[in-house]
């Protein structure tokens, strides 16, 4: 046995892992709390959050009925009952965020998000842009443009995957900071390793040093995932995207900017909501949502996937998504298989990738849907990414497809 799966193991060991063949186990904090329905079939589970979750049949439901509402009378009182149910969604999003609406814009994905604090952050030239080179394109191309535009430099650090420890990591980024550091930008969750940095250390770390630095924080693989309270990560402006681990309608995305920077960052589409001129802004962070006709029904929806979070709680679904995922590790892991993730529980999360050639993983992602009927992906190698609604069942269907493929992953 290795070091990192006896270290797994150790803290993996004492967790009680509930889940069955017969559907989802809710954990302790969710006891009581109604099952989200999905209706998916057993020959086609999903196992791919990462990417985009299916959604539950109780915000389909409601996102269809919104939208005939509007059809069948588009009148002035059905159009802003459907815009009070938008604002409802904002006020229970920024609840269960520990924010306040006012500091959440409703945009429509987390590229749009994260682009909004690329093309809408004060810079000059000279500025330094620090990224992690795991961002998604949305939050690393996106600033090469900006910075050609701006005169900007960029630069990228790493942290390798096989990190020993919080310290070791918040020192690598508090190291990436200088001087001229205008923006720090970073994944809480990265989807091509899946490691999970401690954010929570690394903006204290870096306000220790530096206080006037833009920390934002791509929160796409987190939103909906881990329990995350804004009023204890002190960065300055997170994204996420509602199709992901929340669950919710598609082409719904979210976009946290903190009030005292709300100001300062210039939106990237105007349109009607802003008002009827250039000192008219929407309040708080509405600002950034000023975009013309929008798919209100599907953000009204947006409110009944909250009413499963707040349901289940963020700390519930955490725990649920975690139990599965740890025993999806502890199975590869068994089963001798080579792990791209991260196996230190400090840095572990809901993503999963194995070490696959992109020819390979492809090819992986066809077998073993056909195998076991689990829908996976190529990203970083083969991603499993299970979240609530997958059983002890789907893990262990999918642990022995991937056993029967492993000539089709990297060699240990
Ligand atoms: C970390 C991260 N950021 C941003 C995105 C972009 O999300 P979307 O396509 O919803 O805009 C993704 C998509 O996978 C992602 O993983």
């Amino acid at each position: 046995m290795t070091i990192a799966r006896r270290d797994f193991l150790k803290v993996v060991g004492g967790a009680s892992f509930a889940g069955s063949l017969g559907g989802i186990a809710l954990p302790a904090a969710a006891a009581g709390a109604s099952v989200p329905n999905f209706g998916f079939s057993d020959d086609s589970v999903p196992m791919n959050a990462a990417n985009i979750c299916p959604i539950p049949l109780s915000v389909s439901e409601a996102e269809a009925k919104y939208a005939r509402e509007l059809d069948l009378n588009l009148s002035p009182a059905t159009r802003s009952r459907i815009e009070a149910l938008k604002e409802d969604a904002r006020t229970r999003i920024a609840r269960l965020l520990g924010t306040t609406a006012d500091e959440l814009a409703i945009v429509r994905n987390t590229s749009e998000a994260n682009n909004v604090i690329v093309q809408g952050m004060p810079l000059e030239a000279g500025d330094e842009i620090v990224l992690w080179d795991q961002n998604h394109p949305s939050n690393s191309v996106a600033w090469d443009v900006r910075a050609a535009r701006s005169g900007c430099s960029v630069r990228r650090f790493s942290v390798p995957t096989g990190s020993g420890s919080v310290d070791e990591v918040v020192g690598l980024f508090l190291a990436s900071v200088t001087d001229r550091t205008r923006v720090l930008s970073f994944t809480h969750i990265s989807n091509i390793t899946g490691f999970r940095t401690p954010v929570a250390e690394i903006c204290t770390a870096i306000r220790q040093k530096k206080n006037d630095i833009h920390i934002h924080v791509d929160g796409a693989q987190s939103w909906g995932a881990v329990a995350f309270d804004l009023g204890k990560v002190d960065c300055d402006s997170f994204s996420g995207s509602a199709h992901k681990w929340f669950m919710g309608p598609r082409e719904v995305g979210l976009l946290f900017v903190r009030e005292r920077n709300i100001g300062r960052i210039w939106p990237i589409v105007v349109s009607v909501p802003w008002g009827a001129d250039a000192n008219a802004a929407p309040k708080g962070a509405r600002k950034f949502d000023a975009l013309g006709q929008r798919d209100d029904a599907a953000i009204a929806s947006l409110g009944v996937a909250a009413a499963l979070h707040e349901n289940l709680t963020p700390a519930g679904v955490q725990k649920q998504s975690a139990e599965i995922a740890d025993r999806l590790r502890e199975g590869l892991l068994d089963a001798g298989l080579p792990f791209v993730s991260s196996v230190n529980p400090q840095f572990t999360s809901s993503v999963i990738i194995l070490k696959a050639a992109r020819e390979n993983a492809i090819q992986l992602v066809t077998e073993i849907l056909k195998a076991s009927g689990v829908i996976t992906a190529a990203v970083g190698g083969f991603r499993m990414s299970p979240h609530v609604y997958n059983t002890a069942d789907h893990v262990d269907r999918i642990v022995a497809a991937a056993g029967k493929s492993r000539a089709l992953f990297e060699t240990l």
